[in-house]
């Protein structure tokens, strides 16, 4: 099978890396990709949201299966636009349309969904332009800190949290009023804060039944101990020990049976990943928001825990089939952290040589933010540079071989978490 993958992150890595396992590929094509997916196939220019053009590559290189890593693609609805076209709609598409990627693309629209069938999230309300004073009323009878959500995509920053209630208020008119985020804060989400744990958990669906994958923690925050400004992702750890079988049932019962079975109640058709961002709260989980695509960094310690054809798995997907398809579990820990760029998350260094990728024997290293030069060396080329991953059998091994990795490796500003994962092993 010929398939082309789109992305150009250490997720989109992670998926090739699997991908090019598989007996089943012939040829994989990922666009726009990176200096790593170069290594499992043929990186491909293309824009992610110019369909006219995929549509050409797609026809031109027999590609029978579409697979989307962001969400931009979906949202701008990728897999309508093959589902219309007669020379594209035989084509098998692993990510939602349109309606579905609403999810994520809008908060309102999530919220109401969670709120139809009765799935535990954060109380909320929505407000437009025109009702900044009945949001400030909303604001005053809540307690601190008070969330605020820009609806739409906003680059992972449109979330804003604070103690302060008048800055609560000055926030909510910046973003209605002077459309801070642009178009996607032409409705503000106002939320109840929830006080706990974060963990990732990535639901495969056909439309139909579904599969949970390995659960997953990231870590957003660019410092260590959680501080600073908030990141695409420092790292990530899977599995996560507090998500036990009691608490994952909790999951399975309260929240992946009723997302699932409302898509379809709704005639919304989801073919893809669900991935549920959760707040564990003394125990009982909570929705914070959909996303309609796997995470980036936490695909780089899931994929690599799968042990099954994630080929198989994405038919499974495609053709409505995935109950009868094997879903094979590494049992070890991986852990993945990530090597940034100088700057980052603000303004940021690129065009750096990287050193001594060749030189790691113990970890995986994905690519995200990297390129080749005409000489063939790798140089950085975004934020996020490289995802080293590990094995072991229990988090600290996995996280020793991860340290150990990202040490050998150089390049000029490199930065990393040294804490990842560490809050979890004093859990133990
Ligand atoms: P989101 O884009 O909705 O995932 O929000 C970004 C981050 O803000 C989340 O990963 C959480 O860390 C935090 N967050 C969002 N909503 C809430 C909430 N209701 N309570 C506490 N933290 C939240
Ligand atoms: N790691 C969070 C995300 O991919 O949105």
């Amino acid at each position: 099978m010929n398939i082309l993958l789109l992305g150009s992150g250490g997720r989109e890595h992670a998926m090739a890396y699997k991908m090019a396992e598989s007996k089943k590929l012939s040829k994989l094509f990922i666009a726009p990709g990176n200096a790593g997916t170069a290594q499992c196939g043929i990186n491909v220019n293309l824009d992610l949201v110019d369909f006219e053009a995929i549509r050409n590559f797609v026809l031109e290189n027999q590609i029978q299966m579409l697979v989307v890593g962001p969400e931009i693609p979906l949202v701008e609805g990728i897999h309508d636009f093959f589902l219309n076209d007669e020379a594209l709609k035989q084509i098998q598409v692993i990510g939602p349309q349109k309606q579905a990627a609403m999810l994520e693309g809008s908060k309102d629209f999530a919220k109401s969904f969670m709120n139809r069938h009765q799935i535990p999230t954060a109380k909320s309300k929505t407000f437009t332009k025109s009702q900044i004073r009945d949001g400030v009323v909303y604001i005053n009878s809540l307690e601190p800190p008070y969330v605020l959500k820009a609806d739409g995509l906003a680059a992972g920053k449109g979330v804003i949290i604070t103690d302060n209630q008048g800055e609560a208020a000055q926030v909510l008119n910046y973003m209605l009023a002077d459309a801070l985020f642009g178009e996607a804060s032409t409705k503000v989400v106002i939320e109840e804060y929830l006080s706990g744990i974060e963990l990732s958990v990535f639901v495969a669906s056909d439309g139909n039944s579904y599969k949970i994958l390995p659960v997953a923690k990231d870590y957003k925050r660019i410092g260590e101990g959680d501080s600073g400004p908030n990141t695409g992702g420092m790292g990530s750890v899977s599995h996560v020990p507090f998500a036990d079988k009691e608490f994952m049932d909790k999951v399975e019962k309260r929240i992946v049976i009723p997302t699932i079975e409302g898509l379809k109640q709704e005639n919304i058709p989801f073919k893809g990943f669900v991935f549920i961002g959760l707040m564990n709260v003394k125990g009982e989980p909570y929705v914070i928001e959909y996303n309609v695509r796997m995470g980036d960094p936490e695909t780089e310690t899931v994929f690599p825990r799968i042990k099954s054809d994630v080929i198989d798995l994405f038919e499974g997907i495609a053709n409505g089939n995935l109950n009868t398809k094997q879903l094979e579990i590494d049992p070890r820990f991986a852990t993945c952290i990530v090597l940034t760029a100088k700057g980052y998350p603000n303004s940021y260094e690129k065009g750096k040589q990287i050193h001594h990728i060749e030189k790691v024997t113990d970890s995986l290293v994905f690519h995200a933010g990297t390129k080749t030069d005409e000489q063939g060396n790798i140089l950085s080329n975004g934020g996020r540079v490289l995802a080293i991953t590990s094995f072991g059998n229990s988090i600290e091994e996995a996280i020793a071989l991860s340290l150990k990795s990202a040490e050998i490796i150089s390049f000029d500003g490199k930065y990393y978490r040294k804490d990842i994962a560490k809050d979890l092993i004093a859990k133990l």
